[in-house]
């Protein structure tokens, strides 16, 4: 009798996700602020970064990310008649669907990026949209290029030093 082997799902029950979310200088930045001052609950796994515009963040950024440790990336635009650039937010849509591709080409899931539009008087858009995206990566688990990408980080410093 052939026995099967028992097989493990890994666990993701002490996951704690880190998001990078590219915030807009004139939306959704002062949103996450506002969320501050407003004392509104949203997850600490996530670390903004402050970028002029959306239109600004190209998919070079978004893989970088996730090459240095991130399991999920957000980028929050204005609406886009809000845009300070005119045509930054719609760019951003456009490069959003580039990026998706080529995360998917590299093994991530295109669920691990969001593109959200939150103004800077939507702070309360700003914590739900935060909350429900690092639920979401929760339940996904670590990135799957996480361990590639610190194997190559840790061989790169071996060759320096
Ligand atoms: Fe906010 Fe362009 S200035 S997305």
């Amino acid at each position: 009798m052939v026995r099967s082997k028992k097989t493990t799902k890994p666990s993701h029950k002490n996951f704690e996700p880190k998001i990078v979310a590219f915030c807009c200088n004139w939306c959704s930045y002062p949103a996450a602020d506002g969320a501050g001052v407003s004392r509104l609950q949203y997850p600490t796994n996530i670390r903004i970064v402050r970028v002029m515009c959306g239109g600004r963040v190209t998919p070079g950024f978004v893989l970088k990310a996730f090459e240095l440790g991130a399991d999920g990336v957000l980028v929050a635009t204005c609406h886009f008649e809000d845009c300070h650039y005119m045509f930054g937010a719609r760019r951003a849509a456009d490069v959003h669907k580039i990026t998706e591709k080529l995360a998917e080409m590299i093994g991530i899931e295109k669920e691990r990026l969001k593109l959200d539009w939150i103004s800077s008087a939507e702070a309360t858009k700003f914590a739900k949209v935060a909350t429900e995206f690092t639920e979401m990566v929760r339940k996904l688990g670590p990135s799957p290029i996480k361990k590639v990408a610190t194997n190559n980080r840790n061989k790169i410093r071996e060759g320096i030093e």
